[in-house]
């Protein structure tokens, strides 16, 4: 039987402006049409796990603003229990300004709003829901304290834990020590360990790096060059799927939803990692986060097609 996951994490409305490049300081340049789209870690590594078919759970904070209304009701008509999401009085529902190159290239600023109030005090009123939990994931768009809570209950529970450091800030070893799977990019992975990849090689050095810092698998996603997985036991390495991409915004995202739905039913580590770099490969052929998160359909005809 499928495990119940819980993902512990943000809700942010994305505000993605077009523009023809990235650029420079003092620079003003005109952006060439903009969206705005519901998004943040949490909601998104939350929805694609629902929408895989997944038994999920988002605990997560909007504000008590018109953007937190709607994405409440919008989290609800998706299938995510409406008592996991809390509302702050006073901030704002979480904003991210996303600039998104013609080449599918982004730059991401989050102001966390109520994702900032996310607190211990809260994840304490919802812990009924924590029955029966089996994975758990969090990111580091909430208060690190709430981050650190969650992966000690998560294991009190036996759940396994999987944490996606972003944005990343430096972590204490005793946090890193709860954490079953750490998924940062390559360039979270290079900040965490202090070590530049240069070459080839160096990523091997930087995986080594981070599972001597606690965690017991490391899966750093490399975009358009694949994935390395490490553990003490195995290495891999996969290639990306070619397709054409649009945006990047949420492909990591898309990759942890999967990663988790295909770890609640218990699939070999190969099959998991295949299939979490397709759903990460699909999401970045749409523009935004949301609306770019694959579904189980989506995904099962891309892989039928690739077989
Ligand atoms: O990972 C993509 C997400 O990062 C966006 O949806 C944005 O809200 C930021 O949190």
């Amino acid at each position: 039987m499928a495990k119940k996951i819980l993902v512990l994490g943000s809700s942010n409305v994305d505000l993605i402006l077009k523009i023809p490049r990235f650029h420079d300081p003092g620079e003003t340049i005109r952006c060439e049409n903009s969206i705005t789209v519901f998004g943040g870690k949490g909601a998104n590594q939350a929805i694609t796990a629902k929408q895989l078919g997944g038994d999920a759970l988002l605990m997560t904070k909007v504000g008590h603003d018109p953007y937190g209304k709607s994405y409440r009701q919008y989290l609800i008509k998706k299938g995510l229990h409406s008592k996991l999401i809390l509302e702050d009085k006073k901030l704002p529902t979480g904003m991210a300004v996303i600039e998104l190159t013609q080449k599918g290239e982004n730059r991401i600023i989050a102001s966390l709003g109520a994702n900032g109030s996310l607190s211990v005090r809260d994840l304490k009123t919802l812990a009924p829901y924590w029955k029966e939990v089996g994975i758990f994931i969090t990111q580091l768009e909430i208060p690190i304290e709430t981050v650190e809570m969650g992966l000690k209950w998560a294991k009190d529970h036996q759940a396994l834990t999987l944490l996606n450091p972003s944005p990343a800030i430096k972590l204490s070893p005793r946090l890193l020590s709860l954490v079953d799977f750490i998924v940062p990019n390559e360039v979270e992975a290079q900040f965490l360990t202090g070590i530049e990849w240069k070459e080839a090689k160096d990523i091997r050095k930087i995986a080594q790096k981070l599972l001597e810092m606690g965690p017991k698998n490391v899966v750093i996603t490399l975009g358009s060059k694949g994935l390395f997985f490490l553990n003490e036991t195995e290495e891999i390495r996969m290639k990306a799927f070619k397709v054409k991409v649009i945006d990047t915004t949420a492909a990591g995202d898309a990759f942890m939803g999967a990663l988790a739905h295909s770890l609640s039913r218990g699939k070999p580590i190969r099959e998991v990692l295949r299939f979490a770099n397709a759903a990460g490969a699909l999401a970045t052929t749409k523009l935004g986060a949301q609306p770019s998160l694959p579904s189980w359909k989506d995904l099962d005809r891309f892989l039928s097609r690739i077989n």
